[in-house]
């Protein structure tokens, strides 16, 4: 477990790689003095977790990712070398871990059937496809766009949901299937993939049949502290995850490279390590997914959205969203524009020690190492497709891929006056956004658009707003925002003792 002193008052000098894809640390604006009792009152809840409205699966389903390659559809009857599997099927017989990891794509992912059977697990974790929503034409005409459309990754009716959970379809199987018994990640106090990854893990299906679920334990520093923050440190706590509060980079950087020497070196399957935000070759498949199934949408005509869209407006994180998206549009033949915004950037020498490029920004430079590494894997499948074969990740970043790297200043999580103003616009329409993420990738598409940009083209935004109130969902955990950090996890032993 880690300290538990004041976090606030830590600084956050970076450190080492993957801790630098981690949102810079502030000082933290603490909520005001709580009232004594609020020791108990501040003590998360589990009991209303199981009564989350959660999608228990389809043993049937498969991603999308086999319907444009057959070859890569699980069934017993398939001799390709390499399957992705539904870990809810029946008929999936017990994987075991394949002896000759794919050392050139740096990760170890594979498991198998048999010798040389190779299979990728995966598991529905949300209903799909998720809706295209036609833009207003007062945000169209606001912004001289030809067309808006919404690709709306976000969900009223289940908890578990969304950009960060498409990366889980693919992770949480294969890490469950090869006998973790925990995972650990990094994040941010109010970070969304903590807060998702504690979730899933516990609430949803991705276990071989009689598997446990693995306990998830997470490395969290300091951000600067709000009401959203801090429910979604108390929706950790509540879901039984193992919360080390970490004080700076040093001591941050020093955690994640051990957890990365140790996944290289000692190997132990039963602990696995997951990059910070859940980004890395494999989980950028669950967005490759994502576009094709946008693909099919079209193709079928169900959609208000006739034709490929022009640009697509994401945000850029640790990357797998976007990267995915990006790789995606090339699998499918479309010479989409994707357009990502950063949500943050580093110094001049952080981006020389960790990405070799000072010039490029932190995250850009971050998102094309992990589009190489992307599509090194998806070449180590051996599909037969001319279209694996001339694939270049250099080639393709360079020609459709775009960044802003401007609109996430004054800092990461807090808005400009402009982005303010514009998400007011949006939210005036119904469209929702938060200030860390969606607001700046839709500032960006505004600004694309008053510059002419977007004229007579298609513009699809991919809203990957995370609101954490569906029904039976937000009430419970409306009063953590009065609460300390301390408070909330003060209750982890007791809270642990029955998860
Ligand atoms: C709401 C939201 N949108 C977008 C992103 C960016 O996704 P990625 O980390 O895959 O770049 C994040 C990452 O944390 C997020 O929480």
């Amino acid at each position: 477990m880690g300290t538990h002193d004041n976090p606030g008052r830590r600084r956050f000098i970076l450190g080492m790689p993957a801790a630098l894809l981690t949102p810079p640390s502030v000082s933290a604006s603490r909520p005001a003095t709580p009232l004594a009792d609020t020791a108990s009152r501040c003590a998360p809840r589990a009991d209303f977790l199981d009564e989350l409205p959660v999608y228990q699966g389809d043993a049937g389903a498969l991603p999308a990712l086999t319907r444009l390659f057959p070859r890569l559809a699980f069934s017993r009857a398939n001799g390709a070398r390499l399957q992705i599997a539904n870990i809810l099927d029946p008929a999936l017989p017990t994987l075991t871990t394949a002896a000759h990891q794919p050392r050139d794509v740096g990760d170890d992912y594979l498991l198998q059937t048999r010798p040389g059977r190779h299979v990728l697990p995966w598991a529905p974790l949300f209903p799909k496809p998720t809706r295209i929503l036609a833009g207003a034409p007062s945000l169209e005409k606001a912004f001289h766009i030809g067309r808006l459309f919404i690709k709306d990754e976000t969900s009223e009716r289940y908890a578990v949901f969304g950009n960060k959970v498409r990366k889980y379809e693919y992770a949480l199987p294969n890490y469950s299937a090869r006998g973790a018994r925990q995972i650990r990640t990094f994040g941010s106090m109010g970070s969304n993939h903590c807060t998702f990854l504690s979730l899933t893990a516990r609430l949803c299906r991705y276990m071989p049949a009689g598997a446990e679920r693995p306990r998830v334990r997470l490395g969290l520093y300091p951000q600067t502290l709000g009401p959203a923050v801090l429910k979604k440190l108390a929706i950790m706590q509540a879901s039984g995850a193992d919360i080390d509060l970490l004080g700076g980079d040093i001591e941050t950087g020093y955690e994640i490279l051990k957890q990365r020497l140790r996944r290289r070196w000692h190997g132990r399957p039963e602990i696995a390590y997951f990059e910070p935000g859940g980004s890395n070759a494999l989980t950028l498949l669950g967005h490759v997914d994502a576009i094709l199934e946008l693909a099919e949408q079209i193709a079928q005509k169900n959609s208000a959205m006739e034709r490929a869209p022009d640009v697509i407006f994401v945000p850029l994180g640790s990357g797998a969203t976007a990267m995915g998206l990006l790789l995606g549009c090339y699998l499918v033949g479309w010479n989409t524009t994707v357009v990502g915004t950063c949500s943050q950037d580093k110094s001049t020498w952080e981006r020389l020690l960790v990405n070799g490029d000072a010039h490029t920004p932190f995250l850009v430079a971050n998102a094309r190492h992990l589009l190489q590494r992307g599509v090194t894997l998806l070449k180590s499948f051996g599909l037969e497709s001319p279209a694996i074969a001339s694939l270049d990740a250099d080639r393709l970043f360079a020609s459709q891929f775009r960044h802003d790297a401007l609109t996430w200043r004054p800092a990461y999580g807090v808005a400009s006056r402009l982005t303010r103003a514009i998400a007011a616009r949006a939210d005036a329409e119904g469209m929702h956004l938060d200030p860390t993420f969606s607001a700046k990738a839709f500032t960006t598409l505004a600004t694309w658009g008053r510059r002419g940009r977007l004229k007579q083209r298609t513009a699809l935004f991919w809203s990957t707003y995370h609101s954490l109130d569906p029904p039976g969902f937000g009430n419970p955990l409306l009063h953590y925002g009065s609460c300390t950090p301390e408070q909330i996890l003060a209750s982890r032993q007791s809270e642990h003792s029955h998860v």
